[in-house]
């Protein structure tokens, strides 16, 4: 895993974009796999700003997002397929039927899981995933667990996620116990994958992701294995201070 530690958030997302703007440049068809939050929104804000400029061009590109909410309504300002569009989406030349984001609205959710690895598969396979990380070591939404799933997947979000996400909502009672996840196997099949890092509160997690060890209960330490990662943060996520 190759690290980069940047000063700040800004350089932190400024660099995340570069990555993802050389990657369009070389495969202009790239299939990226797109992560929600709060860590990746300055890395989106770059790649607009290097689109309006003409500096990468979204025509071709295919996107697949890491997880939603489930259930959740589309027009809901608090699922991920609302954040997408607000995010990226609705600023750049991509083609909205080329973006995917699994449905949090289905009524069969084992179903929308199944097809969402083979619309992955059918597309390609993802080229660049850009991930985030929880504090618990949590990468989409495969939480701490002695087994974990490999494929697309139902899940309840642990208390740790419902605690840190029920900032994004007016009461810790609206934020929804499951969700919709790609799986560790869905990730690891990625051909190269970046995950941003930053803030003291991600200090642990990281010093995690620095070691020899990988566990079922930090998730994200199985990247170890994959590759191609390059795991950028901030000096604050990197020192804890
Ligand atoms: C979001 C996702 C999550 C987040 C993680 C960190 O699509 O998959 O794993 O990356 O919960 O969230 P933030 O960036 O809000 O700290």
């Amino acid at each position: 895993m190759r690290v980069i530690i940047c000063e700040n958030y800004d350089e932190m997302s400024k660099e995340g974009a570069k990555i993802v703007a050389s990657q369009i440049t070389l495969k202009p068809d790239s299939i990226l796999g797109l992560a929600t939050g709060s860590t990746p929104i300055g890395l989106y804000k770059n790649l607009i700003e290097l689109n309006k400029n003409k500096e990468i061009d979204f025509s071709c590109v295919k996107s697949f997002n890491l997880d939603e909410y489930y259930p959740i309504s589309r027009e809901n300002d608090q699922s991920y397929f609302y954040f997408m569009n607000d995010n990226l989406f609705n600023h750049v030349n991509i083609d909205k039927n080329n973006t995917h984001v699994p449905n949090g609205e289905t009524k069969n959710a084992e179903e929308e899981c199944k097809n969402y690895d083979k619309m992955i598969d059918k597309a390609g396979g993802i080229d660049l995933q850009i991930l985030g990380i929880g504090q618990n070591g949590h990468i989409a939404f495969n939480e701490p667990d002695k087994n974990l799933i490999t494929g697309t997947h139902v899940t309840s979000l642990t208390q740790n996620t419902i605690e840190a996400n029920s900032r994004f909502f007016n009461d810790i009672s609206e934020v929804p116990t499951k969700a919709l996840t790609m799986g560790i196997g869905s990730i690891m099949k990625a051909k190269k994958i970046i995950i941003l890092i930053n803030g003291e509160n991600k200090h642990a997690a990281l010093k995690e992701l620095l070691n020899e060890n990988i566990t079922t209960d930090i998730p994200a330490t199985l990247l170890k294995v994959h590759p191609d990662v390059v795991l950028i943060c901030d000096k604050a996520a990197y020192y804890g201070k």
